[in-house]
């Protein structure tokens, strides 16, 4: 049996904190990716609501962001490196309605504390890592069958 794992595509893309104009383009350009090589349409609808959840994070807590985009023979990979606060408390993070969003921010729609549930959710590997005043790490494993 062959063992290794085979990356068939892989992008970096980087997300700018507060840069509102432009939130949500990595995702866009994601899913365009994700269509064009032809995977499932229920991956692409996945993994565009992890990315558009986690991008927007960094775009509403981080100061910049680095993601790694990768498609192998088995899954989906994305992995979200950014520098910033990062969260004190993952546990609570995790929960539903929790949310440090500012009054601004709760405006333009966002805040209801529903993102990194919503990413798990819909991630077939997820993991959350921090470090308080440096930034923070995710990791997202979608597969494709
Ligand atoms: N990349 C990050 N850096 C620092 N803090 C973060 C980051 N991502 C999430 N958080 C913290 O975790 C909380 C919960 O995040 P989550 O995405 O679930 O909800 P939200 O962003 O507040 O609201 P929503 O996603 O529903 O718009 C955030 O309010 C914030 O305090
Ligand atoms: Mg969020």
């Amino acid at each position: 049996m062959r063992m290794e794992i085979e990356t068939l595509y892989r992008q970096k893309f980087y997300i700018t904190g507060r840069d509102f104009a432009n939130a949500g383009n990595v995702s866009v350009q994601i899913k365009k990716i994700l269509k064009e090589i032809g995977v499932k349409p229920d991956v692409v609808y996945r993994v565009s609501i992890c990315c558009y959840e986690a991008e927007m994070n960094v775009v509403m807590y981080a100061f910049r962001g680095e993601l790694d985009f990768q498609i192998t023979d088995k899954a989906v990979c994305i992995i979200i490196n950014d520098e910033g606060p990062g969260i004190e408390d993952i546990e609570l993070a995790m929960m539903e309605g929790y949310s440090t969003a500012t009054a601004e921010i709760r405006e333009m729609g966002f805040g209801a504390g529903l993102g990194l549930p919503n990413i798990k959710k819909n991630s077939d590997e997820f993991k959350l890592e921090s470090i308080v005043s440096k930034g923070t790490k995710l990791i997202i494993k979608i597969y494709l069958n």
